[in-house]
């Protein structure tokens, strides 16, 4: 498996296809070739995986700057389903990691569904990342399959590349806190035959994780573990400060 950047405009083609095997977006969701151009022409990064010659997942991350400081946001990260659960999005995160390190850069961001427990695991667990904010219909109604039509509610995942936290959690030796003071919130698994199958069901889940997220980032807590279970995923919570 190699990682490496995008250096021409078939490589950004191919995240364009990558797009379409991986997401099943309608034209009007994938994310255009032009566009992997004005994110890397700005400071952003976009990066191919390739097994052999063939290209099996892509990332791609735009420059951003908050209280004057720089960070990543990274928009995308996919692999398409033959490779997933190898250990592919991992490589690209870790080559997301360290590049951004090397251009002076702490923060990397993305956002993401957080009823999606897949997603939680990898973000959470296997690399570290944080969570303080959610953002309700963060991109209106998206065309997606696995979007399925639901408000596109997003966790911001914070991914503070230097940090014990994440150090810790790339080594394989993070443990979600217990005991006092730690907040739980479970979500069932199978989210999206849920949203399928019982829609109505699915929606409250959502609204539910809404509001008891709302509330508990407001008074200071944040995402920092996220454990496994048979049935269900459970996302913990402490008090938590820079
Ligand atoms: C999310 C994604 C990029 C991860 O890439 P990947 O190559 O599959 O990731 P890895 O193999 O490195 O790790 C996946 C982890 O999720 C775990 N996992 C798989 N299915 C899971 C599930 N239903 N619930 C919880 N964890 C799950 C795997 O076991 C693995 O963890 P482990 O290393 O502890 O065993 C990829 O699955 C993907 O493209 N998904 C669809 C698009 C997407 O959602 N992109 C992210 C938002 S832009």
């Amino acid at each position: 498996m190699t990682i490496r950047s995008c250096e021409s405009h078939e490589d950004r083609a191919v995240c364009v296809e990558l797009q379409r095997r991986i997401w099943n977006f309608d034209d009007i969701d994938l994310v255009s070739a032009a566009i992997f151009v004005v994110a890397q022409h700005s400071g952003g990064h976009a990066y191919l995986a390739f097994h052999g010659e063939n290209a099996v997942g892509f990332a791609l991350a735009f420059s951003g700057d908050r209280d004057r400081r720089r960070y990543l946001h990274s928009h995308m990260v996919g692999v398409v389903p033959e490779y997933q659960d190898q250990g592919v999005g991992r490589l690209l995160k870790l080559h997301q990691r360290q590049e951004a390190l090397r251009a002076g850069i702490p923060l990397i961001e993305w956002t993401y569904d957080p009823l999606e427990l897949r997603n939680a695991h990898f973000n959470i667990a296997r690399l570290g990342a944080i969570v303080r904010h959610y953002i309700p219909d963060f991109y209106g109604e998206s065309t997606s399959p696995l979007h399925g039509n639901f408000p596109t509610d997003r966790f911001v995942a914070e991914w503070q590349l230097e940090s014990g936290r994440v150090e810790a959690a790339l080594a394989g030796k993070s443990e979600p806190k217990a005991g006092a003071g730690v907040e739980e919130i479970s979500i069932p698994s199978g989210i999206r035959e849920l949203k399928k199958d019982d829609a109505g069901r699915a929606r409250e889940i959502q609204a539910e994780l809404r509001s008891r997220c709302t509330d508990l980032f407001a008074r200071g807590y944040a995402v920092t573990g996220f454990r496994r279970e048979p049935e269900r995923g459970v996302y913990v919570l402490e008090r938590y400060e820079d």
